[in-house]
């Protein structure tokens, strides 16, 4: 299957036919993701999303419609993902809400024809670390659509005066473009309008937004994300369909991202649970953290079998690195 997938990545180099090669390396990165080499697939669509637009093929000019184009392509980041529910642990009752959620927007047709449409304006709000953009990616994996992530950073340092514009032209792209649309760290909108120097540009802005929100009749997945979900105000809760919450793992939680991230170097279940008690408190991007970087010393060991030592020097060294989870 890889022996395909690196044939069919020199030949359409070799032809010059760069969407092919970016095809071929996506499909790539899937058969990793696959194998379980989570890491590798990750640095492979790094790598991709860094090469320059498609611009032509052989067979005339070609749009990568993932890849948004022009002044918003500042603001706004896309590309397809390989994410699935399989990659995520989830709460129960979460779990259901977005299998939920991914069947009602699958069946988008049916439910229309009895006058009703899939929930489809999502608000994940949580602590670091736990899950909300990835659940954002896996929605858009399982969907088959691109993640376009609008860069709120961006957007404000770079247009303020002109911000409202640009939102507007980010809603302008969603029925053109279908994609889940995550609006990353939406409470700087939102703290903003509390704290910034023009509070009439931000009160604007709150405005335009939810005007959009209202106004929006395309079939895109609106998702905003925050860890400061205090901030919001009420008109900006009402327009969302749905609320989900991303919590810290539980002890179990924990266990079973372990097994995810290191069954492929043979560390066994008894284990995962075992150790996973000490990093109750953390967010699942620490515990992913401290998995890799107990594989990177098996690696540098030059063994390809995990030790549950390997595994608790991890864990210590991240306590002792002070992060945020300790303070
Ligand atoms: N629920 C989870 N299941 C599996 N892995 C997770 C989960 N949450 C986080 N991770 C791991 O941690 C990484 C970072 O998580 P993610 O970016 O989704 O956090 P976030 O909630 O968006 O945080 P922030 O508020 O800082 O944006 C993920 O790429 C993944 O490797
Ligand atoms: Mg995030």
């Amino acid at each position: 299957m890889k022996a395909d997938v690196l044939k069919l990545l020199l030949q359409s180099h070799a032809e010059g036919d760069e969407s092919s090669f970016r095809r071929a390396a996506l499909q790539l990165a899937s058969a990793e993701s696959v194998a379980g080499h989570v890491r590798i697939a990750d640095e492979i669509r790094a790598i991709i999303a860094k090469m320059p637009p498609t611009s032509t093929r052989k067979h005339g000019a070609v749009v990568d419609i993932a890849v948004p184009r022009g002044e918003i392509a500042d603001i706004l980041e896309g590309g397809h993902r390989d994410e699935r529910l399989r990659d995520i642990v989830l709460r129960p009752e979460v779990e259901e809400t977005l299998k939920r959620l991914l069947s009602e927007n699958r069946a988008r047709a049916r439910l229309e024809r009895f006058g009703v449409a899939p929930r489809r304006r999502l608000l994940f709000h949580g602590a670091p670390g736990c899950g909300k953009t990835l659940a954002a990616a896996v929605l858009a994996g399982e969907m088959g659509l691109p993640l376009m992530t609008v860069r709120f950073d961006a957007l404000f340092s770079r247009f303020l005066g002109a911000t409202a514009v640009q939102l507007r032209a980010i809603f302008a792209e969603m029925p053109r473009r279908p994609g889940v649309y995550l609006f990353d760290e939406f409470d700087s909108v939102a703290k903003a309008r509390g704290d910034a120097q023009d509070v009439g540009e931000m009160n604007r802005v709150v405005t335009a937004f939810l005007q959009l929100v209202d106004a929006d009749q395309s079939g895109s997945i609106l998702v905003a994300a925050t860890n400061h979900v205090e901030l919001l105000d009420r008109a900006v809760f009402r327009r969302f369909d749905v609320i989900v919450p991303f919590d810290k793992p539980t002890a179990d939680q924990i266990a079973v991202l372990m097994k995810m991230r290191l069954s492929t170097v043979g560390f066994p279940d008894e284990a995962a649970a075992r150790l996973s008690t000490q990093a109750v408190g953390w967010s699942f991007a620490d515990v992913a953290r401290a998995c890799d970087d107990a594989v990177r010393t098996m690696a540098l060991d030059d063994r390809d079998e995990i030790s549950e030592r390997d595994v608790v020097v991890a864990l210590d060294g991240l306590k002792q690195r002070n992060i945020p989870a300790f303070t």
